[in-house]
């Protein structure tokens, strides 16, 4: 993982059953520390935090899928969110056109979340965290952009981009999701929601060079691709 002057957190953990990445950002000389799409392994999480002596201030949802956030999915109840509200109490930052998906996946009140738009920003430290809305994979899909780092959820994988057949998600909208993200500096680092490619991260030059979806040059080429 790069490191920026030294300053910037971000750690990449892979977890659960299902090749989630959950991501700690923040700011190493104050070590307060956001963690985004927190599930699967609370307790684990935050031992992991209190190992490092970071201090949790927030909590980052890129969609409200329980593999990202917890909840339950095909009858069985993933940790997530719920759990870390009750161990640590912070505010939960969602999309304002997934907010409501959140609170129906995990049980979590409005008084749990921060309803973010795309623009927003975050300062977790001395660290600048800014939102960006990606909807397509869900409507209120959200990316996180922090220097040139880009947590980019299941909206853009190293070498894919997230399912668009599920309910609520919008083909057109992916489109145009991932034309917006193409146009950030060559440079940024991609952070995926998912390990599904040959590497866990890599920058936006090297995505571009080997992702299909990223190829894609107007919309009717990308609605025969999608079907
Ligand atoms: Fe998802």
């Amino acid at each position: 993982m790069r490191e920026e002057e030294n300053e910037l957190v971000i750690e990449q953990i892979e977890i659960g059953p299902m090749a989630n990445f959950t991501y700690v950002i923040g700011s190493r000389s104050t070590r307060e520390v956001a963690i985004v799409d927190p599930a699967w392994d609370i307790d684990g999480l935050l031992r992991h935090l209190a190992e490092r002596d970071y201090k949790l201030v927030a909590a980052l949802a890129t969609h409200y899928h329980p593999d990202h956030i917890g909840g339950g999915m095909r009858g069985h109840n993933i940790a997530g969110v719920a759990e870390l509200l009750e161990k640590s109490p912070v505010k939960i930052y969602a999309h304002r056109h997934e907010a409501d998906g959140v609170k129906k996946v995990t049980d979590i009140s409005e008084s749990d979340m921060v309803r973010v738009d795309s623009g927003d920003t975050l300062t977790i430290g001395v660290v600048e965290v800014e939102f960006l809305h990606t909807p397509g994979h869900t409507p209120g899909s959200q990316c996180f952009r922090i220097k040139n780092t880009l947590v980019s959820g299941d909206t853009l994988f190293i070498n894919g981009c997230g399912r668009v057949d599920l309910p609520g998600s919008d083909p057109d909208e992916m489109y145009h999701s991932l034309q917006r993200l193409k146009s950030l500096p060559d440079d940024t680092l991609l952070l995926p929601g998912h390990n599904y490619s040959a590497v866990p991260n890599a920058t936006l030059a090297e995505s571009k060079g080997q992702n299909p979806y990223l190829a894609v040059k107007d919309i009717d080429t990308w609605r025969q691709m999608m079907g």
